[in-house]
């Protein structure tokens, strides 16, 4: 069964990062049907989703929330998960408050082997990645980019899984970048009529 063996992954990244940090790391796991075809990759949890123990519950959560109902899928239908499932944030020397940041490439590095054998277990025919760090640990290329890429589906391959690839720009980027909006909303458009080809 996938949940049995995605549990038994979640118990041995816990060991290894709470070893790696030498401390309990509170980590958000992939959630979902781990029976669907389709898998959601976002880039790390933030503090509502560590509170809540779920990816994408808190702003960006929302955001994919009206994607998601645009694309005519149900988000219990989806598998979700994130690249690195630890809240990576910083803190304000000032006020001495915690806010979320981009995870370093050693953190996604530390991730990273742990997401392919999670995509290993769910076996998707598509995976849709959210934003940049997402679309470069699933590439494994560090000059793949969401600016060039995104709205364009490409095959990938990586041992004997072969599996389609829709990046889509992170949901959290048009919260800071409104002209993002209307790219983004094609790009849902161009999803859809991809997932209706696949028969998804
Ligand atoms: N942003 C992400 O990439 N993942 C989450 O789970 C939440 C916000």
């Amino acid at each position: 069964m996938k949940k049995d063996q995605l549990q038994v992954l979640n118990e041995e990244l816990k060991q290894h990062i709470d070893a790696f940090y030498k401390q309990a790391t509170p980590l958000v796991y992939g959630g979902g049907d781990p029976d669907s075809r389709i898998v959601l990759i976002g880039e790390a949890p933030g503090k509502n989703e560590v509170l809540q123990g779920k990816p994408f519950v808190g702003q960006a959560g929302k955001n994919l929330d009206q994607f998601i109902e645009i694309l005519g899928i149900e988000k219990t239908d989806l598998y979700i998960t994130n690249v690195v499932k630890m809240r990576p944030y910083k803190i304000n020397e000032s006020t001495g408050r915690e806010s979320n940041r981009t995870p370093t490439k050693k953190e996604v590095g530390i991730f990273s082997s742990f997401l392919m054998r999670e995509l290993e277990i769910i076996k998707p025919s598509l995976v849709v990645t959210l934003g940049n760090i997402a679309l470069k640990c699933i590439t494994q290329d560090e000059n793949s980019s969401i600016g060039k890429m995104h709205g364009e589906p490409v095959m990938l391959q990586f041992g004997s899984e072969k599996f389609n690839l829709f990046p889509l720009y992170h949901p959290a980027s048009i919260i800071y970048k409104a002209d993002l909006k209307d790219i983004y909303l094609q790009d849902l458009h161009k999803l859809k009529a991809y997932l209706k080809s696949l028969n998804l």
